[in-house]
């Protein structure tokens, strides 16, 4: 079977799918393929982020939450509960149903919005055409030809030699989401999103975790100040983060993990039950193209792209993970939606200054723009004004009054140039920020803006009023 479109995209993660939507509503005829199969067997769109990423990972993040808070803060609001019992099982099958109600989702946007959707592998044997290996090993190969073709092919756990993946003792992301039960005793390679987020995850399931980090610094990425903040809030919980930590082994017997690593001068060894390796993620080119095709890749494997999401061949384009930058769900289907645009003729651009970041950990952490070791070490100046959740009556109501707002204005115009944030639904309340800096907001267009009391917002407001030493409920020193 030859088919025909005006672009064909391979991959339906967030970047794709989002792409692939969006030239249908431009009235691109358009193709999506994808290669995913889950556990079960059975293809499906969604990528990492619906399959095996932030989707099914926010899941379990809610759950452990509930039953964490059943145990330890019910009876400070009055609850008495009796013979609360972890169903793991239960929790689990909520996720998969979450899941598949996820990717079924995409089946629904792609029927409605006219958008070809094909599971199988693609590859790109010439420019202009794109082969599919239909997933249904008794289907027939299917040859697409497009004008435009877009690789959203994302990004895939990095291995260790020192500790290569068995999918049974040895796990990545997507397998320590699927634990059939509570390891005793959980070990994690590497502090950093996944790390803390499914570390969290077991912890409050009952899992005693260790987290050894290579890094002396917590949180690289994030405020300083803020990651700080978060080392000792996860430590209380519970959290064994160890940091400098460098793996040398790890070995699986067929009962557990054992685990050898260098700190400082001295070598140490622990033995788990379960060992997730989170140490970043690579982008996922295989089979896609062979050399002879001409598309360049950076030093790191990722695709070379010019500012229209172009490679170095006319008429190919990627987006998301692939293209490397922040591996976030939200960057790539910004992208995408962003190259439709252009394919279609429009004028359209990623404001790269303004994605917002969020670990949904408790208290969660999110930020936008630039943090004060970025802007010392630009030589920037500027004010800070931050606001403590410990006194906003709606975090005191929810029993969650962690953490603070950090606001960064330019210290001549006053323009938001960064916020960093740590407390209850933080995930929430970046958004406001975005939207701040999006419209080039000064810290004294939101210490102006009226926020509803009670409420988490306020916090933002009044770290906004602190930019300019005149909070309100909160003694602040003169500036
Ligand atoms: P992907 O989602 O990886 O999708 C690429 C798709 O392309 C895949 O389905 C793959 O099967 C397909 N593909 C690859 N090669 C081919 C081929 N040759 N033919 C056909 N199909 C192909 N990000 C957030 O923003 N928020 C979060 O909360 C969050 N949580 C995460 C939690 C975990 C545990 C993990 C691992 C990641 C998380 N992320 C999160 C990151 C997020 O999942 C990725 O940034 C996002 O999925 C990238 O989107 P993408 O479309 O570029 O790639
Ligand atoms: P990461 O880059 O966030 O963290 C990896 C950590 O491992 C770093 O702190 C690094 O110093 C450490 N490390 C590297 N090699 C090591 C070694 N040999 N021994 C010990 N530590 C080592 O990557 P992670 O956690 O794997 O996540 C991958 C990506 O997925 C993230 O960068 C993020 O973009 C995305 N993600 C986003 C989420 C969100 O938005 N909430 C949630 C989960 C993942």
């Amino acid at each position: 079977m030859d088919k025909s479109y005006d672009v064909v995209v391979i991959g339906a993660g967030p970047a794709g799918y989002v792409a692939a939507i969006r030239c249908a509503q431009l009235g691109m005829k358009t193709a999506c393929i994808d290669s995913w199969v889950n556990r079960d067997g059975k293809p499906a769109f969604g990528g990492t982020c619906l399959n095996a990423g932030c989707i099914p990972s926010k899941a379990m993040l809610e759950s452990s939450e509930i039953f964490h808070r059943a145990q330890h803060e019910f009876t400070r609001h009055g609850l008495k509960i009796k013979g609360l019992e972890l169903d793991l099982a239960q929790m689990q099958k909520r996720r998969a149903e979450i899941v598949s109600g996820s990717t079924n989702g995409i089946v629904t946007l792609f029927k409605g919005y006219g958008v070809d959707s094909f599971y199988g592998q693609a590859s790109i044997p010439e420019v202009g055409q794109v082969k599919v290996e239909p997933t249904d090993k008794k289907a027939e190969t299917v040859l697409l030809s497009a004008s435009k073709i877009i690789i959203a092919s994302g990004s895939e756990p990095i291995e260790l030699s020192s500790a290569p993946f068995d999918g049974d003792r040895i796990v990545d992301s997507w397998g320590a989401l699927e634990f059939d039960a509570v390891p005793k005793k959980l070990g994690i390679i590497g502090a950093g999103v996944i790390g803390v987020e499914l570390g969290s995850v077991w912890s409050r399931l009952g899992a005693e975790v260790v987290i050894l980090e290579a890094m002396d610094q917590f949180l690289y990425m994030a405020d300083q100040q803020i990651a700080k903040e978060a080392l000792r809030q996860f430590k209380k919980q519970g959290l064994d983060i160890r940091l400098g930590c460098k793996l040398q082994s790890a070995k699986a017997t067929k009962t557990k993990v054992k685990v050898e690593y260098s700190s400082g001068d001295k070598t140490e060894s622990l033995d788990f039950d379960k060992l997730i390796v989170a140490v970043g993620r690579k982008p996922n080119t295989k089979g896609l193209f062979t050399p002879e095709l001409g598309i360049q890749l950076t030093d790191r494997g990722f695709i070379s792209v010019d500012r229209h999401y172009q490679t170095s061949v006319r008429g190919i384009y990627a987006i998301g993970d692939v293209i490397g930058g922040l591996m976030l769900a939200h960057k790539g289907s910004e992208e995408g939606v962003v190259l439709a645009e252009m394919l279609a003729g429009q004028k359209s651009h990623v404001n790269y200054d303004a994605v917002p970041s969020v670990i949904y950990t408790t208290p969660e952490i999110a930020w936008v723009g630039q943090t004060e070791e970025q802007l010392k070490e630009a030589g920037v100046s500027y004010r800070t004004g931050s606001f403590p959740f410990g006194a906003n009556g709606r975090a005191k109501a929810l029993e969650q009054a962690v953490g603070s707002v950090k606001i960064i204005a330019d210290a001549k115009t006053d323009r938001v140039l960064g916020v960093h944030m740590i407390g209850p639904y933080v995930s929430e309340l970046i958004a406001e920020m975005v939207l701040a800096m999006e419209f080039q907001a000064s810290s004294e267009d939101i210490a102006r803006t009226m926020h509803a009391h009670p409420s988490l917002s306020e916090v933002v407001h009044e770290a906004a009023l602190a930019v300019d030493g005149r909070p309100i409920h909160f003694v602040a020193r003169r500036k």
